[in-house]
């Protein structure tokens, strides 16, 4: 463990040093995952604040009254963040939390557990598209550069959390058997009522079919957008600025056939497809 000026550096991983530090990492150590516990897990940009959305209005049967009382934040905590041991206590049971951590670094007691997870992947092009407005708009982040600068250090890893194919391998690679799920943040663009039918199923949550509508109604872009829970408004400007980019931005599929040229794309591909050699994981938005 060490400290840099922006990043915090974890088992070789950049955590940025405004939300993680020695004691919030013992904290995720020692944590005991209980049975019930449910997480959601995401590479950077990939629907965390989506999944804080959506968790607790499936567990509530669909009552708005949480997202739009409690910040996504101490609602649905990061176990990895120093509020995780503010608002872990005052979280309703079943509780919910997200994770940006790789899978061989989750608590120990999370592996005995029983505790489910939602693990959410995009499309690393769309993730990476998202990461460099993020990176504009963050001031706790470092300067992203260019997009094709801000590109190559998403390849080699040296953006917080590492390596998306890191990431995606672990979790695609668990013994959790039925414990995990796994979505897609283009499903959820898609068919966002079919995608929430089917995390509340698995949760063993089923909902009305008129709770499945309004959650899935009160979680779309447009108005998520404009929650104040969940929009990130809530943070001063001078660590989040909005003028620069919104946090919620586009919420779309494919944005990055506008940021990247025909050659960047390619080595982004060959190299992501490099990375994954080996294993057996389909980039399902990358058939051809
Ligand atoms: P964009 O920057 O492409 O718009 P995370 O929460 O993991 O940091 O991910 C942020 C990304 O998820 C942003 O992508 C954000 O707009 C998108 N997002 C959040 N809520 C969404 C929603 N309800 N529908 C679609 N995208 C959403």
């Amino acid at each position: 463990m060490a400290c840099s000026d922006k990043y915090y550096i974890y088992h070789g991983l950049l955590l940025p040093s405004i939300a993680h530090s020695n004691e919030s990492l013992k904290y995720m150590e020692k944590f005991q995952v209980q049975d019930n516990d449910i997480f959601a897990i995401t590479y950077p940009k990939s629907g965390t604040t989506w999944m804080q959305e959506i968790l607790p209005l499936i567990l509530n049967g669909g009552d708005l009254t949480p997202v739009q009382t409690i910040p996504n934040w101490d609602r649905v905590p990061w176990l990895e963040e120093t509020r995780a041991a503010l608002v872990m206590d005052k979280i309703p049971a079943p509780r919910t939390m997200v994770s940006h951590m790789p899978y061989h670094l989750m608590p120990a007691s999370f592996f005995s557990s029983k505790a489910k997870a939602i693990y959410v992947t995009r499309n690393p092009k769309d993730v990476v598209v998202s990461s460099f407005h993020f990176h504009q708009m963050a001031s706790f982040l470092d300067d992203p550069g260019t997009f094709d600068e801000f590109v190559d250090k998403f390849l080699a890893g040296n953006v917080m959390f590492g390596k998306w194919t890191d990431h995606v391998k672990s979790w695609r690679n668990t013994d959790m058997g039925d414990r995990i799920m796994y979505i897609t943040y283009e499903e959820m663009v898609q068919d966002l009522q079919g995608a929430v039918q089917r995390m509340s199923q698995f949760l063993g949550r089923e909902l009305s079919a008129e709770a499945l509508e309004r959650v899935a109604n009160h979680c779309c872009f447009k108005n998520m957008k404009t929650n104040p829970m969940s929009n990130y408004s809530l943070v001063p400007q001078d660590i989040m600025d909005s003028k620069k980019s919104s946090f919620l931005r586009k919420g779309t599929t494919g944005d990055w056939e506008n940021h990247f040229s025909p050659e960047l794309e390619a080595k982004f591909t060959s190299t992501i497809r490099e990375d994954m050699k080996g294993t057996n994981i389909k980039l399902y938005w990358d058939e051809e």
